[in-house]
């Protein structure tokens, strides 16, 4: 567990490990080629291991230099099967079809299910690659998928899913033809994708924006390829430099990834800094409540709202969230609210009233950004509060204890019996 005394104004600099939801699609992106592919600025977190063990088990070679950088090269992919051992753990492992199908002709996928925050189905994934040519069936909780050949298709995407997007533009890029991609997601690690499918050779316009093309090639190449910085995690050191009162430099946060937070966070009286390779945010009084809702990219990140919700906890005023991605990604209401948070939930919408302090607990949260939203909320106030199922923190956020004390946090990592 973690265990926080909080209390303290965070002040300092810190720098953003690169983004995990960038990396894992670039790592699933080398099933593409036969040549080496070397990925750089990998963050140092469990679900990065977990893919690199997937692609392992397909047979690829794996090196690693270093925890921020592999050499992987897939020539040697017999097996076109992600089991359900691994899917559950990582439902990002999808990412693994559109490249199978696509360089192999078949793929053999567990169904990731549900996960803490709604049901997450693949169904707009699995349509469009149907209409790119792939047959698939879902047998005994696999999605079985076989094609002679993908094809380019015109795709209208029902949502702008971020995996569909993701694993089109893979599968795209190796089909034969044109593929027109509509309601594309735009998120900045789309468009790192797609930067990257691109020193691989292929033929990508439009990635960032809703409409996609890709025009289809016979082989991609190797690449050499840094992950771009992680948003999240910038968005989240952000958040704690406002709801502690402090002043820290996050290097490796782009104003441009982060857009509706900057405005979030100055509406709550925070001062944000653009410092070219990095922001600053400042905060003097008490944040002021502010309403969010959530959206797809360029909106307020879902990735966030947790976070941002433990800040209007302790804001001055009532704010209204509003999570529009997920069904059920208010897991954390429940813990703040044994923390003190005054929170009434209605339908896909949380009432906050701020509180001048909330009090310390043991709490536990059944996801990623659940869980360090409540370090977030020990952080802010004069009282200790033990984080427990850290694993769900481990799963995306690199040595955030070492990060959050060497801005003067009062944090510790517990060793205690169990999965804690
Ligand atoms: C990615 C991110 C995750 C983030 C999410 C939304 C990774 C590894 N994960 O997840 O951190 O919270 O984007 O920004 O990058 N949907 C369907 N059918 C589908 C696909 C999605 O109904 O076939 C729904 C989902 O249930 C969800 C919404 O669309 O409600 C958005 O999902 P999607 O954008 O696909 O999220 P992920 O790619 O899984």
């Amino acid at each position: 567990m973690i265990r926080i005394q909080g209390g303290r104004r965070l002040k300092g600099s810190v720098e953003v490990a690169g983004s995990k939801n960038a990396a894992l699609p670039l790592l699933f992106a080398c099933l593409l080629s036969d040549d080496d592919c070397h990925l750089t600025g990998l963050p140092d977190v469990a679900d990065i291991r977990t893919a690199a063990r997937l692609l392992e088990r397909l047979g690829a070679s794996v090196e690693r230099h270093d925890p921020s950088s592999m050499t992987i090269n897939c020539s040697g992919v017999d097996q076109w099967e992600a089991p359900y051992d691994l899917v559950r753990t990582m439902r990002a492992s999808f990412l693994v079809l559109g490249p199978l199908l696509a360089r192999f002709g078949r793929a053999r996928v567990s169904m990731p299910g549900g996960c803490a925050i709604g049901a997450r189905p693949v169904d707009v994934h699995l349509s469009a690659l149907r209409l790119m040519g792939a047959r698939i069936e879902t047998v005994r909780g696999y999605e079985e998928a076989s094609t002679d050949g993908l094809k380019g298709a015109h795709i209208i995407l029902e949502k702008p899913s971020v995996g569909a997007t993701e694993n089109l533009l893979m599968a795209a890029s190796l089909a034969r033809g044109s593929t027109r991609l509509e309601n594309a997601a735009r998120e900045p690690e789309v468009v790192d994708l797609a930067r990257a499918l691109q020193k691989m050779g292929a033929n990508i316009s439009g990635a960032g924006s809703s409409v996609v093309e890709i025009e289809g090639v016979e082989r991609l190449g190797g690449m050499t390829h840094r992950v771009i910085p992680d948003r999240i995690e910038a968005g989240t050191f952000l958040i704690a430099a406002a709801m502690t009162r402090g002043e820290v430099t996050v290097k490796g946060a782009r104003a441009e990834d982060l857009r509706e937070l900057v405005t979030a966070l100055e509406s709550a009286g925070a001062v944000l800094r653009d410092n070219g390779d990095g922001m600053t945010a400042r905060c003097d009084k008490r944040p002021s409540a502010v309403n969010v809702a959530t959206a797809p990219h360029p909106g307020f990140a879902t990735d966030l709202q947790a976070q941002f919700m433990a800040m209007m906890s302790i804001a001055d005023g009532a704010s209204l969230i509003t999570e529009t991605i997920f069904e059920n990604r208010f897991m954390h209401v429940s813990e703040l609210q044994r923390m003190g948070a005054d929170i009434t939930l209605s339908g896909n919408s949380a009432l906050v009233r701020g509180r001048v302090s909330l009090s310390g607990a043991a709490v536990m949260a059944t996801d990623l950004r659940a869980s360090v939203s409540m370090v977030l909320a020990g952080l802010a106030g004069d009282y200790q509060t033990d984080v427990l199922r850290v694993y769900h923190l481990d799963r995306g956020y690199e040595r955030i204890e070492e990060k959050l004390r060497s801005l003067g946090a009062d944090v510790e990592r517990v060793d205690m019996e169990g999965p804690y």
